[in-house]
């Protein structure tokens, strides 16, 4: 990961290859954002002719490179757009900084070190500089040789702020740096091809990833064991495929010493989604239908990520993650649409469309989360096309049986700068999964497809335990690099988990 410094020093005078400030829109045009006023200053005071010179709006991510004629010791300026200035007095959005911080490091890749100075009067916006730093500072190149120009991501970044010895500074810093670390391992995890990917290998990063993490252990369940022990959606959709199917259990609780002795430890469970490849089975999608479904296992990705991030962070909570693995391939030995399956718990599904597997591995995995009795489970999941049409690729859809808990989700992650939207989960839909043979069939209409597969999951929840459920098939993945935000996966919902997990914690009540 690329190495971060605070410094309090001005950034006109720091040995660096580009030299980052801000510029704001509005009202009265192009202007300097806080921070800019040294770097100006070195230019004699010429910077925003310059800027106007070269078109440059301040819209939010748009980005200016300029020389600086030997006036600063940078090779070059870059300035980045952050919109509107705020209100006098008002901070920055957290979400403003750690977009244009991560658009001005993800322009710098191939770049060896990089000075920010940006807005960061407050600590929040400081921290939040760092974190779109980080963020924005990522490549993968597993797969690109030195002739094929591999560059690597910016190697230093120093951010500059008044805050820069603050101690709030420095522990959302510590913090930023677990969460990014969470963040790019699950854009790792997604960006590697399936066949570099197998449920095996999540399993055996998965115990790589958290050795010797303190406070947590990791379990894996092979094919002998998930199907000895009954785990029908998941031995069923794996069945498919030469590369068997795993099922990954995580638990993390902190050390004694960190422990509110007064109270008992919220307990959060996770369950993710991580279908290595999608093919859609006998059910078999079209050929462009499946070009990004590798992406398929972004839900046990991001549950994986967020682990290792509140592990790092010695949140004061409990936590028990699932990582729900198989491959969904087409074969002698796949399931056939008509199938039933007896899932973990007893359940029985008439499979009739094989492509509906998320659904399938996930309702074991929160069948087997119940049997803990955690006071919420959350599972993640790139589940339904249906959630694309209705929210767009960047917004998660958000449902519950019971709006507070839904509430909890949506508020980590507007905190955590993730989009999401509440999606209802009406009753009188659960009609439309009535099978002629089977308790349930794992398909509705081609109506309201992002909530027919939300109250099937619904159904695996234990009695009386709060549930709220996450589709990410628009947000985990993207063709188009924006903001922080790169090319691949995105580690969509790391941040929100952490968010949550973190809110848990300091609940009271
Ligand atoms: N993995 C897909 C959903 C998906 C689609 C994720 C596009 C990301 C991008 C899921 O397994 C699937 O195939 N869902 C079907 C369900 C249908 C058969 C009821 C879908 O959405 O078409
Ligand atoms: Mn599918
Ligand atoms: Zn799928």
């Amino acid at each position: 990961m690329t190495q971060l410094s605070l410094s309090t020093s001005a950034a006109a005078k720091a040995k660096t290859d580009a030299l980052v400030v801000g510029v704001t829109s509005g009202a009265n045009g192009l202007s300097l954002a806080a921070g800019a006023a040294e770097v100006d200053a070195a230019l004699g005071g010429q910077l925003l002719s310059i800027l106007r010179t070269v078109g440059a709006t301040g819209k939010p991510g748009e980005l200016t490179k300029i020389g600086d004629a030997g006036a600063t010791r940078a090779t070059v300026i870059v300035t980045v757009g952050l919109g509107p200035a705020p209100l006098a007095g008002e901070p920055y959005a957290a979400e403003r900084l750690r977009t244009a911080a991560g658009a001005a490091t993800r322009s710098l890749i191939g770049t060896e070190s990089a000075s920010l100075a940006l807005p960061g009067d407050t600590a929040e916006e400081t921290i939040a500089v760092v974190e779109g730093a980080l963020l924005g500072a990522y490549a993968f190149n597993r797969y690109r040789t030195r002739e094929g120009a591999a560059k690597e991501p910016v190697g230093t970044v120093t951010v500059h702020s008044p805050k820069a010895r603050d101690k709030y500074v420095r522990a959302g810093t510590e913090r930023a740096e677990a969460l990014v670390a969470g963040v790019l391992l699950a854009r790792d995890l997604v960006n590697t091809p399936a066949s570099d990917l197998h449920p095996a290998d999540f399993a055996d990063i998965s115990l790589t990833t958290l050795k010797g993490v303190s406070g947590v252990t990791v379990e894996v369940l092979d094919e002998a064991a998930l199907a000895r022990d009954g785990y029908g959606g998941i031995v069923g959709v794996g069945q498919g495929s030469v590369h068997p199917p795993r099922l990954v259990r995580i638990s993390y609780s902190p050390a004694r010493a960190r422990r509110d002795a007064k109270r008992a430890l919220p307990h959060l469970a996770l369950v993710g989604k991580g279908i290595t490849f999608d093919s859609g089975g006998l059910s078999i999608k079209t050929a462009d239908g499946m070009t990004t479904m590798k992406c398929d296992m972004s839900g046990a990705a991001a549950v994986l990520g967020a682990v290792l991030a509140v592990a790092r962070t010695r949140v004061d909570l409990r936590l028990t993650a699932y990582a729900c693995l198989a491959e969904n391939m087409p074969s002698g030995t796949a399931i056939r649409p008509s199938d039933v399956l007896t899932m973990y718990g007893g359940r029985t599904v008439e499979v009739l469309n094989t492509d509906a597997e998320g659904r399938l591995v996930l309702g074991d995995g929160i069948a087997r989360a119940s049997e803990d009795k955690p006071d919420l489970i959350v599972d993640v999941a790139t589940l339904t096309g249906a959630c694309m049409i209705a929210l767009g690729e960047r917004t998660a859809g958000v449902m519950s049986t019971r709006d507070s808990a839904r509430d909890l989700v949506v508020a980590a992650a507007g905190r955590a700068g993730e989009q999401v939207w509440p999606l209802p989960l009406p009753e009188e839909m659960r009609s439309k999964l009535e099978s002629g043979i089977a308790d349930t069939t794992n398909v509705g209409n081609r109506y309201g497809g992002a909530l027919t597969a939300g109250l099937f999951l619904s159904d695996f929840v234990g009695p009386d335990l709060e549930w709220v459920h996450m589709d990410i098939a628009g947000p985990a993945f993207t063709d188009k690099p924006f903001g922080y935000t790169s090319r691949g996966g995105t580690g969509f919902a790391v941040r929100t988990l952490v968010a949550l997990a973190e809110d848990l914690a300091s609940r009271t009540t």
